[in-house]
């Protein structure tokens, strides 16, 4: 509950999962952005923790890594009390000087050159994925589109074909933990540690390969860089697990939330198919629609002033992007959707240093995905109403039915 008395009217709780697929959720933000910027969120479920809502908070706090750290572990949930197995280890989890070094190992591997030079492999999974969902007639299009993703992040770090669906249920599994039709008969936290462990487990294997064979991909630097003493085992296993997750459960949400927010707004599709040089903008904007990452954690390293709020060192603090991106002090016309906003400085794939490694990789999947789409796909049906995933982290349906028509 929030602990502010016109905010208990409310009656919220920005860490339980099930607010976040109700409508409402979108008025409690505006309502926090208007009266509450920075705001004490007393937990049913987890210790409580500040919450900040408005653009400009959202990269102060993001870009202050001297006072708001990553360490600890950087989303909602019990790894939070029970520890997280990454924390100061994992990309996401450290803070500098040990966040710059891990960064610099692989930044180059998600550089411009590298990103640009697998758009014909994208585009062909792009094809055969609506291949799939046009051949289907109807389809799921959640697991369908499931393919791209796993196909991008495999290519840089070398996973065969044969384990893509493996990799991702895996991931589902581990992020998708909340909701509890993803919980293999046990509790959230226990179904991710197990999903993390197999990504874990099967990274080992991939490593004992590679050291035989190695090749040009991220993995095989990982494995050079353990040799030269820059990364432990568990490390280069810790950083395979974090990209393969960071990746797949991530742009899937974005590229389905796409179709939806087409399906939604035929204007806005018409207009995107009658001016394709839109594409660039749509992505930005579907980015800032879907918001696939809820917010990021950060734990205060010292007592901070924010607004008229005292964060005191040690308390934790939830920067809700997904609020920032609907800022009416930024975005004009921050609830409607539209394909050709100019400017769009989103927060979709956050701010400061952790700022999305993987957000050129993310935007090429997204810009020839709706590329294609575009070409192939006159109309779409909703079949069933939309099953949204229950999280407070991740903003993405688990379910999509759709009648594709093609051109
Ligand atoms: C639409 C797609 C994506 C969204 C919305 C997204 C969102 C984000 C956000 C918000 C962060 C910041 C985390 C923080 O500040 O604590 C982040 C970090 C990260 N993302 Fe993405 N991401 C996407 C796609 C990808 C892809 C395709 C990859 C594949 C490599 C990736 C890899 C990472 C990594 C490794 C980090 C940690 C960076 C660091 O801590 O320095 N992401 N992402």
């Amino acid at each position: 509950m929030l602990n502010d008395a016109s905010l208990d009217l409310l009656n919220v709780d920005l860490a339980d999962p099930t607010l976040h697929v109700e409508d409402r959720v979108n008025e409690v933000f505006r309502t926090l952005r208007a009266h509450h910027p920075v705001v004490w969120n007393e937990s049913r479920n987890e210790p409580g923790f500040w919450s900040v809502t408005r653009h400009a908070d959202c990269i102060r706090v993001q870009k202050d890594f001297h006072s708001f750290g990553s360490v600890q572990t950087n989303v909602l949930g019990p790894h939070r009390v029970l520890g997280d197995l990454g924390a100061g280890k994992m990309l996401n989890a450290t803070d500098p000087p040990r966040h710059t070094e891990l960064r610099a190992l692989v930044k180059n591997c998600f550089a411009p050159p590298q990103i640009a030079a697998l758009a014909p492999y994208v585009r062909g999974v792009v094809t055969e994925v609506l291949d799939l969902a046009l051949a289907e007639g109807e389809c799921d299009f959640v697991g369908v589109i499931a393919m791209l993703p796993v196909a991008a992040i495999s290519a840089l770090l070398g996973v065969p074909r044969q384990d893509w669906p493996l990799m991702s249920r895996l991931t589902t599994s581990a992020a998708g933990s909340f909701d509890v039709e993803y919980q293999d008969n046990t509790t959230a936290r226990i179904t991710a540690a197990r999903a993390h462990a197999q990504l874990l487990l099967y990274c080992r294997q991939l490593v004992e390969q590679r050291r035989h064979q190695p090749g040009q991909d991220v993995i095989s630097l990982l494995i050079s860089a353990h040799a030269a003493n820059m990364l432990t085992e568990e490390e280069v296993f810790l950083f395979f697990d974090l990209l393969m997750l960071s990746a797949n459960e991530t742009t899937r949400h974005a590229a389905t939330g796409a179709i939806l927010a087409l399906i939604c707004h035929p204007k806005e599709w018409r207009r995107l198919r009658d001016d394709p040089d839109l594409v660039p903008s749509a992505v930005q904007e579907v980015l800032r629609w879907v918001s696939p990452s809820r917010h990021v954690l950060r734990r205060a390293k010292r007592e901070v002033a924010l607004h008229d709020r005292t964060i005191r060192a040690g308390e934790d603090i939830v920067i809700w992007n997904v609020s920032a991106n609907r800022d009416e002090r930024v975005f004009s016309t921050p609830d409607v959707f539209d394909v050709g906003r100019q400017p769009n400085p989103h927060l979709s794939f956050g701010s400061g240093s952790h700022v999305c490694l993987g957000s050129l990789l993310a935007t090429l999947e997204l810009r020839v995905f709706l590329e294609e789409f575009l070409r192939r796909v006159v109309a779409a049906e909703l079949l069933a109403p939309v099953a949204r995933l229950r999280s407070p982290i991740i903003s993405g349906l688990k379910h999509l039915h759709v009648r594709l028509h093609p051109a």
